[in-house]
C-alpha cells in the first residue's frame, strides 16, 4: 500500500519526485479522451524507469501467441493495443545540457491532476551541477471536445542566470510495446513531412494495416509574446522534430505550446488521412491553447454534471470516487460502438487493451444508469461479434456461441487453457447485460432486434456444454473455472451452473415475450436461427434438472464440487507477509487452498438481488467473504454491494474504501502497469446499487438508502426511463429530486410515492 497523494476533493496531488515509484505515478496521471490516451510520462527525455505508453483506441496488433505448450484451440495471436507515436516529446537543453530528471537534482517537484478540468500539470526546479536553476511548469490536456486534438504547454524561467534555451518538440514513431511477445516492433513508417510551421508522421501497423497520422505545430512565446526563433528541422527514420533556440534573460518566461492532432484510418479514408490530420491541426492552432482548453473544459463539466458523486464528510472517499469516474470518462464515452473498455484503459499494456467480461459484469451499471444509449452501444458491440463467437464455439467443438474471454475484434485472444476453454461463465454475463438493460430501461427494442439472437446462440452453447448424468438424472457442467481463478478445472461451479440455467430460462421467456408482442419478428427469429421445438424442450429439461452443489450442514451453496474438501482457513489467520498470495505463494499452493480470488458464489447473489432471502445471503456472505483475498480488483465492489443489501454497514464501507482507493493507495501493489479501469465502475455501483440500494421493480425505481457512519451524506444523478433524477442521501433523510420526464413511481423501503418532474420528495429513513 502506498500513501502518496494529498487528500483533495478535485485534485490528485503528488509532491516530491520519487523515481522508485515513477511507474505507479505514471499510471495514476494517465489521461485519455476515448480516442487516445497516454500514461503520465514526461515530455522531456527521461532515462529512468518509465513505461512510455501512448495508445489509440481500436488500433491493435495481433502479436503471435507465445505459450510453453501448445493446446488445440489456442488462438494464433493476442491482439494488443499498440504503443503508438510519442507525440508529447519536447526535449530541453540549456547551454548544451539536456534536461533529464533521472540525472539531475530536482527541487519542488509537484504533479497535479485536475479532475474537474481534465488537465495534468507538473512543476519543478531543475538544478544544474554549476548551480543554475530553472523552474518549469508543464501542462497537458487531451481534448474531450475534439478528440483528435491534444495540447501541451511548457513554461521555463531561468531563475538565476541568462542563457540560451533549446526546445526540441518532436514526433517519434520508433516505439515498441514492452509486452511484445517476440520483441517485435509493430509499426513501419509510411510517410513524413515537415515545413517551417508543422510536421507530420504517418505510420502503419504491421499485419493489421492501420494507418495513423500524427501532426504537430509548436510555437514559442517569451513573456507572453510569440516570437520566431531560429528553427532547425530534424528528421530521420520514424521521427520528425524541430530545434527552436532562443536567448532568455534571467527571470523571463519562455513558453513552448505544442499542438497535436492524431487521426487514424479507422475513422478516415486512407487517401485523405494526412490532409484531414493537418487540417485539424491547423484549425486547433488557429483556435489557440486557451480556447481549446475552454472547449475541453466545457465537455468535462457536462460529464461531471451528469455523473458526479458528491460525498460529504470524507475527503479521501470523495477523491477516490471522483478519480474512478474521471478515469472511466477518459477511457470510454460510448460514442463509438466499435470500441469497448479495456481493464487498464489507456493507462498500461497489461490485458492488451482488450475487452473482457468485465464490461458486462462490472462496468455496465455505471453506463446504464447514467446514459442508456452508451449501454445500448455496449450491447451492440457484442452483437457485432456474434458470428465470431459462433466460430469460437465451433473451434472448440461446440454448437452456438462462445464469446471470447479476451478480444479486440470478436476473436479469442487468450491462451491459458484454464481460462480460454474453462472460464465459460463469461457467456452468461453477456446475456445478463441484455436482461439488465431491458429490465432497467423497459426498452425491448435491443432484445427484439438483436439481443434475442445472442441469447439463443449462447443458450445453444450451454445446452451442448452441459453433461447429462444418467445415474443422478441431472445435468452438470464439468471442467470449468469460475470467476475465482484460484481454482481451475472444477466440476459444477455453482455460479456457472446458476448462470447457465438462468440464461436458458431468460432466452425462453424472451422468445415467448416476442411471440406475444411481435409475432412477425418471432417467426423471423425462428426461421433465421432454425430454432426447433426439440432444442427449446432440451433447454427446459436442463433448467429442471440442473445440479447445484450445496452444503447441507451450513445451508450455503458450495462454490464447486470438492470445495468443502479443502482445508478451511480464514484470510485473517494468514500472516500479513504472504498477502497478496499471488506474489508470495506458488500457483500450486494457491490452487489447493480454500482462498478465493474474487466474488464467485456471491457474484450470482449480487446479480439476482431478490432471488435469495436475506438469511440465505447472510449465510453465504459470512462463509465466503472471510475466505476471499480480493486479489482481483473486481471483487470488493461486489461484496460491498451485497454487504449493503444485508445491512452489514461496516463491512460494506470497508470494502467500498478498498475499491474506491484501490489504485490511489495501490492496495494490491500492482498499479504500476496501469490502473484497474473496469473495477472503477464497480466503485460507483457500490454507492448507487450498494449504499443507496437502487434497483427496479416492475416500473418503479426502488431505493433502500443508508449512509456509512463515516460520511455525512452523498448525492448522485441517474437516468431512469427518460427521466433524470438527483438523489441526495443524508443521515435520516433521502431526497429524490426529479429533474425531467413524466411522473413515475418511486419505492423507498417498500413504500411507494409518485414522483413528478420539477419536484423533490423528502423521505425520512
Ligand atoms: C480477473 C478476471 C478479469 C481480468 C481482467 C482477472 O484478474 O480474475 O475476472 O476478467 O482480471 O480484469
Amino acid at each position: 500500500m502506498i500513501d502518496k497523494f494529498l487528500a483533495d476533493e478535485w485534485h490528485i496531488v503528488e509532491e516530491g519526485f520519487a523515481p522508485e515509484t515513477n511507474r505507479f505515478s505514471e499510471s495514476i496521471f494517465s489521461l485519455g479522451n476515448e480516442h487516445m490516451g497516454l500514461r503520465g510520462f514526461f515530455e522531456e527525455g527521461y532515462s529512468g524507469d518509465s513505461l512510455q505508453g501512448t495508445y489509440l483506441a481500436g488500433i491493435y496488433y495481433p502479436d503471435k501467441t507465445r505459450v510453453g505448450w501448445w493446446k488445440n484451440g489456442y488462438p494464433e495471436f493476442f491482439a494488443k493495443v499498440v504503443n503508438s507515436t510519442n507525440w508529447i516529446g519536447i526535449d530541453v537543453e540549456t547551454e548544451h545540457k539536456k534536461l533529464d530528471l533521472a540525472k539531475c537534482k530536482v527541487k519542488d517537484f509537484k504533479r497535479v491532476l485536475n479532475m474537474k478540468e481534465g488537465k495534468l500539470t507538473r512543476s519543478f526546479v531543475w538544478v544544474e551541477s554549476d548551480g543554475k536553476e530553472t523552474s518549469f511548469v508543464i501542462e497537458r490536456f487531451l481534448s474531450m471536445a475534439e478528440n483528435s486534438i491534444a495540447c501541451i504547454s511548457m513554461t521555463a524561467v531561468p531563475l538565476n542566470y541568462s542563457g540560451t534555451f533549446s526546445f526540441l518538440p518532436y514526433l517519434d514513431g520508433d516505439v515498441s510495446n514492452e509486452d511484445s511477445n517476440y520483441g517485435e516492433k509493430f509499426w513501419e513508417e509510411v510517410n513524413r513531412g515537415m515545413n517551417a510551421r508543422h510536421a507530420f508522421l504517418t505510420m502503419k501497423t504491421k499485419k493489421t494495416g492501420f494507418l495513423v497520422t500524427t501532426a504537430m505545430h509548436a510555437k514559442l512565446l517569451v513573456d507572453g509574446k510569440e516570437i520566431e526563433p531560429a528553427k532547425e528541422l530534424l528528421a530521420r527514420d520514424k521521427y520528425v522534430g524541430y530545434k527552436m533556440e532562443y536567448y532568455v534573460e534571467k527571470g523571463s518566461e519562455i513558453q513552448i505550446q505544442k499542438f497535436v492532432s492524431v487521426c487514424t484510418s479507422r475513422d478516415h479514408e486512407e487517401h485523405v488521412l494526412e490532409t484531414v490530420t493537418v487540417d485539424k491541426l491547423v484549425s486547433a492552432y488557429c483556435s489557440g491553447f486557451e480556447n481549446l482548453f475552454e472547449a475541453h473544459k466545457r465537455e468535462m463539466e457536462k460529464k461531471w454534471e451528469d455523473s458526479d458523486v458528491v460525498i460529504e464528510g470524507d475527503v479521501k472517499a470523495q477523491q477516490g470516487i471522483r478519480y474512478n469516474i474521471f478515469q472511466l470518462h477518459q477511457t470510454y464515452t460510448g460514442k463509438d460502438p466499435r470500441l469497448n473498455i479495456g481493464p487498464k484503459g489507456f493507462t498500461g499494456e497489461k490485458y492488451g487493451g482488450s475487452t473482457y467480461w468485465d464490461t458486462e459484469a462490472f462496468c455496465f451499471p455505471f453506463y446504464l444508469y447514467t446514459d442508456q444509449q452508451v449501454a445500448k452501444n455496449l450491447l451492440y458491440y457484442r452483437y457485432l461479434h456474434l458470428e465470431r463467437a459462433k466460430e469460437n464455439a465451433a473451434k472448440l467443438g461446440f454448437k452456438g456461441a462462445l464469446y471470447p474471454m479476451v478480444t479486440m475484434d470478436g476473436q479469442e485472444c487468450h491462451n491459458e487453457w484454464e481460462i480460454t476453454f474453462e472460464e465459460i461463465h463469461r457467456n452468461a454475463a453477456i446475456s445478463y447485460a441484455i436482461y439488465h438493460y431491458t429490465h432497467y430501461t423497459g426498452d425491448h427494442s435491443y432484445l427484439y432486434e438483436y439481443g434475442i439472437e445472442v441469447l439463443v446462440e449462447i443458450s445453444r452453447f450451454w445446452a451442448d456444454r452441459v453433461n447429462y448424468h444418467p445415474r443422478k438424472d441431472q445435468y452438470m457442467i464439468l471442467g470449468v473455472t469460475g470467476p475465482n481463478e484460484y481454482e481451475n478445472n472444477v466440476n459444477n461451479n455453482w455460479y456457472t451452473n446458476t448462470m447457465a440455467s438462468w440464461n436458458l430460462g431468460y432466452a425462453l421467456v424472451s422468445l415467448d415475450d416476442i411471440k406475444k408482442k411481435d409475432e412477425k419478428r418471432y417467426r423471423e427469429v425462428i426461421a433465421k436461427l432454425r430454432l426447433t421445438q426439440d432444442e427449446t424442450s432440451k433447454w427446459q429439461d436442463i433448467i429442471r434438472k440442473m445440479y447445484y452443489p450445496y452444503v447441507e450442514e451450513l445451508g450455503i451453496f458450495e462454490q464447486n464440487d470438492g470445495y468443502m474438501d479443502k482445508e478451511q482457513i480464514l484470510v485473517k489467520d494468514l500472516p500479513q507477509e504472504v498477502l497478496p498470495l499471488n506474489k508470495h505463494w506458488s500457483w500450486d499452493r494457491i490452487l489447493r487452498s480454500c482462498f478465493i480470488k474474487q466474488a464467485d458464489t456471491l457474484q450470482a447473489i449480487y446479480f439476482f438481488p431478490t432471488r435469495y432471502d436475506v438469511e440465505c445471503v447472510k449465510r453465504n456472505f459470512d462463509f465466503y467473504e472471510p475466505r476471499t483475498v480480493h486479489e482481483s480488483s473486481l471483487s470488493p465492489s461486489i461484496y460491498s454491494i451485497v454487504a449493503s443489501r444485508i445491512g452489514y454497514k461496516e463491512k460494506a464501507y470497508e470494502l467500498y474504501l478498498r475499491t474506491a482507493r484501490l489504485d490511489l493507495d495501490d492496495y494490491n501493489d500492482d498499479a504500476d502497469d496501469g490502473v484497474h479501469l473496469t473495477s472503477m465502475a464497480g466503485t460507483w455501483a457500490s454507492i448507487v446499487q450498494g449504499f443507496a440500494g437502487m434497483d427496479v421493480k416492475d416500473d418503479a425505481l426502488v431505493l433502500r438508502p443508508s449512509v456509512p457512519d463515516q460520511w455525512e451524506g452523498y448525492a448522485f444523478k441517474i437516468t431512469f426511463r427518460g427521466r433524470h433524477f438527483k438523489i441526495e442521501v443524508r443521515k435520516g433523510q433521502v431526497t429524490i429530486g426529479q429533474l425531467s420526464g413524466e411522473d413515475v413511481v418511486v419505492e423507498v423501503f417498500d413504500k411507494q410515492y409518485t414522483s413528478k418532474a420539477g419536484n423533490s420528495i423528502a423521505i425520512a429513513c
